[in-house]
């Protein structure tokens, strides 16, 4: 099976998702890293991993919608039985995400439905939230907003600032995003009317 993952930046869950194919964990190959920022840290751990690699810049595009159009093409090229968003930060056109329906997964550093969006480690220390955490969700239209698979949880200190959460969060990603992957590659793990099941259970 292939996934191909879709970053803009240092692509550490890319490298946990490598890993995992590579011990066998998740049955699947990644066949292709697509970044649409050049020079991000992750398309050298694509280029270690011997992995092809490109770049579509959003910037040379004058529209979300073309500029999502190239990039379903290059991955419909592959023709992956996943699209994993691993630290992607473009915001999707709807006619791609219904490309990918039940097919793409992201991840997303908040227990959502808290926090969706930017900032999400700064939003909940200055809530003065004692827990936080990362969802693996299915794409959806509505931006981090798909039904969620599975959630991690990390504490938060009160001396704590932004990286320290960032990387215990980063901790936890890095177990639960090859972990659904995982389940997605062996067959366990479907969207139906905009839910989520594993084993045929709702989640
Ligand atoms: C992760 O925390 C992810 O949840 C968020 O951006 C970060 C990406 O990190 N969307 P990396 O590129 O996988 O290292």
């Amino acid at each position: 099976k292939k996934i191909v993952v879709l970053v803009s930046g240092s692509g550490s869950n890319l490298q946990a998702i490598i890993d995992s194919c590579q011990s066998k964990l998740i049955d699947a190959q990644v066949a292709a890293v697509i970044s649409n920022k050049p020079d991000v840290f992750a398309l050298e751990r694509a280029k270690q991993a011997e992995i092809p690699a490109h770049v579509i810049n959003h910037k040379d595009f004058t529209s979300r919608e073309e500029f999502d159009e190239v990039v379903a093409k290059q991955i419909d090229q592959y023709q992956p039985d996943l699209v994993v968003l691993a630290g992607y930060m473009r915001i999707l056109t709807p006619k791609f995400v219904q490309h990918y329906t039940g097919k793409m997964l992201n991840i997303h550093p908040s227990l959502l439905p808290k926090y969706p969006g930017l900032h999400t480690h700064r939003r909940a220390i200055e809530a003065g939230d004692s827990e936080h955490g990362t969802s693996v969700h299915f794409v959806t239209e509505e931006l981090d907003g798909g039904p969620i698979i599975l959630q991690a949880k990390v504490p938060v200190f009160a001396d704590d600032n932004e990286e320290d959460v960032a990387s215990r969060v980063l901790v936890q990603e890095h177990q639960i995003y090859p972990l659904v992957v995982k389940w997605f590659i062996a067959g366990r793990l479907m969207m139906k009317d905009g839910q989520a099941y594993l084993d045929n259970e709702r989640l």
